[in-house]
């Protein structure tokens, strides 16, 4: 794609956007004067589908006419609703998919059934800056086994001189530690860089080491197109509150690949993993449903899911191709702009397409000030320290002219 240094030509993006209208389909936030702002937050915060109040409205007035009648007559299977889309979203058969709780509580859950360490198979890899309560958990995993991290955690860090992770490097770390090692947890995309790690490849190595693969998609559910089932990947995680725009603490998604459907190993279990045909004979032997649904501990928080619901009717009706598509060209536009015009900028994400999703972190002179600049200005996006501004153009709900005005709002921060 050639891109061209102009207002112009980012309205004519624009106007030729196949997603263009999507952007009404959200409330879009304003400043005090009720002025757009210029949200890139996506990554961290999703904007509200204007469906949302509709959906939440529906359950507090099947709740309040009727009360436990509610419970028999839709709520007993409200997460149902979110497989068959769920599943689209993250490249997986329906039954490899559920949604529950939040990401770091799966992140434990899974950990207990994909985190077996024994005397001689006990090395967990990650990547070295990690999301914090990834690597508080995967710690706290490993001590409440009777490990010390010192000794079994391996965090991969960059060559000398680079700020992201080679596959290469990877794969030849997962070979290294080979029958030492007991799991993989990646991020899919990691948070300060922005960088996507290549799933495929990563997970056939594991596997070869003998090694359970799994991955956060904190920042990769509804960024990246994935095909988890046929990767192989064995477990995977995400929140739904940023790129989905399923609102602040939504409920989480797991993939646990069919391969495990039987599982017999460990795992924490509550009624709702129950066989549906038998839970309400309130037996006391655990019969667990046999897909990922066996995974789930406690009833639907069916309030805090019909946001979700919501946000993925639209996240399904425009699939994961064309807003990858979207997300490639908008990503794509903001790196040629930065580089045609901030020379003193650095961009820390991969310049790789397939390395990367919506998300550039920028190292820009004047860091945190720089970025308190911006934000005054209108800018919603963050400040990561040490020293990353974190922008994530949204394929469903920002533009190509947003993308010109933040360059340019950039621009004149730095020469304040
Ligand atoms: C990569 C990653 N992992 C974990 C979390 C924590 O999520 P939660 O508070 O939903 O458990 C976040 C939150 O931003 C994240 O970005």
């Amino acid at each position: 794609m050639t891109f061209e240094n102009s207002r112009s030509f980012a309205k004519t993006l624009d106007q030729d956007d196949p997603l263009g209208s999507y952007r009404e389909k959200f409330h879009y936030p304003k400043n005090e004067n009720k002025e757009n702002v210029i949200y890139f937050s996506g990554n961290s915060l999703g904007i509200q589908p204007k469906s949302v109040r509709k959906y939440v409205e529906k359950e507090l007035y099947v709740w309040e006419r009727e009360g436990l009648l509610g419970q028999h007559s839709r709520w007993h299977n409200f997460h149902e609703r979110l497989i068959e889309n769920t599943a689209r979203l993250v490249g997986a058969r329906p039954s490899e998919v559920v949604v529950m709780n939040a990401l770091t509580v799966n992140i434990h859950l899974l950990m207990v059934s994909f985190y077996q360490p024994n005397k001689t198979r006990n090395k967990i890899i990650i990547e070295q800056g990690t999301f914090p309560s990834d690597q508080y958990a995967i710690e706290s995993q490993i001590k409440f086994h009777g490990f010390d991290p010192q000794d079994t955690l391996i965090e991969l860090r960059p060559r000398e001189g680079e700020t992201t992770l080679r596959t290469k490097d990877i794969l030849a770390a997962v070979r290294k530690f080979n029958e030492e090692l007991a799991t993989v947890i990646l991020g899919s995309v990691n948070y300060y860089t922005g960088q996507a790690f290549d799933m495929q490849p990563i997970t056939k190595a594991g596997h070869e080491a003998g090694a359970y693969v799994g991955f956060d998609l904190a920042h990769g559910a509804g960024n990246l197109k994935m095909k988890l089932h046929d990767w192989n990947v064995d477990f995977a995680a995400w929140c739904s509150y940023k790129y989905l725009c399923a609102g602040p603490g939504a409920p989480a998604g797991i993939f646990i690949h069919k391969t495990h459907h039987d599982w017999a190993g460990p795992r924490l279990t509550g009624w709702w993993g129950h066989n549906k045909n038998t839970r309400f004979e309130m037996g006391p032997d655990f019969d667990p449903i046999q897909t990922a649904e066996g995974w789930q501990i406690s009833n639907a928080p069916v309030i805090g899911m019909a946001p979700l619901l919501a946000a993925m009717e639209i996240f399904d009706e425009a699939g994961m191709a064309a807003i990858r598509l979207k997300s490639e060209k908008l990503t794509g536009f903001l790196e040629y702009l930065i580089a045609v015009n901030l020379p003193a900028v650095t961009i820390i994400t991969p310049a790789n397409p397939v390395e990367r999703g919506c998300q550039l972190s920028l190292v820009a002179p004047g860091g945190e000030n720089t970025f308190e600049k911006i934000s005054k200005k209108g800018v919603v996006c963050d400040w990561r320290k040490p020293d990353v501004i974190r922008v994530a153009p949204h394929p469903l709900f920002n533009r190509y002219t947003e993308v010109y005005d933040f360059v340019n709002l950039l621009e004149q921060s730095l020469s304040e």
